[in-house]
């Protein structure tokens, strides 16, 4: 099958990469990283999460990094909400699309939101009503939806259940997310496919980790199968603090280096997301895992 000409790249770095972070981030640093990312050129950026700060202490900062960042027209700052009161923090601070989280694994849901699938989807309801009311766009994460940390393998019915009650629900988008990283690419190309049953492809997201190495070759089988959604993080941030073990986020730096060389049109300017990733890495005291990033940012020093 011919590859899409043209991909959007979702920026998580700010929140699935940072929220894992054991030091407290100052909200400038954030702020400062927003701000860099969205002169890269990105029209989607995940900029923070309205959830409890006694379950994801380093997303405190929420509202005061939503309120400062710089804004350009046109690029959508998401934000994570996983309930009302997550909501009404989101209109508060003016985010332009709110994203619901659930999980294809019970156990997931258990651990990351305290509740079941089926009560998440209801604790959700109100969220999408909302959402839908104030129009601001509705995006649908399904954590899990390639294998599970506590109960292993997840079987492609039941992603393809949860994508039919988020698309149920109106989400505008709905990622299939590789939560610990353990996905193979055949693996990830019957999953999209059977999402796809349920949900148009064009709306559907690949969200990797990249803790087994795979998540360049997951990308390149999602685009072979028509999906044109990519998540990814600036230096390969990230982690999920309820998933003990999962790495980072596939580096946004080695995505874009593989766009560029498959000749797929992202609309970001890929040497500004390795300063940004130099920046970063530099305030956290370690080297980005990016291997295009760093590989970059070294020859410009030779
Ligand atoms: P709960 O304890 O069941 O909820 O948590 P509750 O309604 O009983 O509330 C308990 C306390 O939290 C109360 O405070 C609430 O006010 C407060 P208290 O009265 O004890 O002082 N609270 C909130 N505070 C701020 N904002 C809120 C909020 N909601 C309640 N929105 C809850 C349920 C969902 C809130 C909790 O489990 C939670 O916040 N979990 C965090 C989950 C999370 O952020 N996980 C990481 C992000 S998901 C992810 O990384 C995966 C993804 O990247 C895709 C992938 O890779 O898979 C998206
Ligand atoms: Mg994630």
């Amino acid at each position: 099958m011919t590859l899409p000409h043209k991909v959007k790249i979702v920026e998580v770095g700010p929140r699935d990469g940072l929220q894992n972070e054991k030091e407290t981030i100052p909200a400038d640093i954030k702020i400062e990283l927003v701000n860099r990312l969205t002169d890269a050129g990105f029209a989607n950026i995940e900029a923070a999460s309205f959830v409890s700060p006694k379950w994801v202490p380093q997303m405190a900062t929420s509202a005061e990094v939503m309120e400062k960042i710089r804004r350009k027209p046109g690029v959508v700052y998401s934000v994570l909400t996983p309930n009302m009161k997550g909501f009404e923090a989101a209109l508060a601070a003016k985010a332009d699309e709110v994203v619901i989280f659930g999980a294809a694994s019970e156990a997931f849901s258990q651990k990351n939101i305290n509740c079941s699938i089926a009560e998440s989807i209801e604790r959700f309801r109100e969220v999408a009503q909302a959402a839908k009311q104030h129009k601001i766009r509705l995006r649908g994460s399904i954590s899990c939806a390639l294998g599970c940390p506590y109960q292993g393998e997840v079987e492609p019915e039941a992603v393809a259940d949860v994508v039919r009650r988020l698309r149920d629900l109106g989400c505008d988008e709905i990622d299939i997310a590789d939560t610990i990283g353990v996905a193979t690419p055949q693996k990830v190309k019957a999953v999209m496919e059977r999402a796809a049953r349920e949900f148009p492809i064009e709306r559907l997201s690949g969200h990797f980790h990249d803790t087994y190495g795979q998540a360049l070759a997951n990308i390149y089988a999602s685009l072979e199968v028509g999906i044109s959604i990519f998540h990814s993080s600036v230096a390969g941030l990230g982690g999920c603090p309820y998933a003990k073990g999962a790495t980072g986020n596939v580096s946004t730096e080695d995505v874009l280096y593989m766009m560029q060389g498959l000749g797929i049109e992202t609309g970001i300017d890929l040497n500004a997301v390795v300063d940004a990733g130099q920046f970063i890495s530099q305030h956290l005291g370690r080297k980005a895992v990016s291997r295009a990033g760093n590989a970059i940012a070294a020859k410009r020093q030779a």
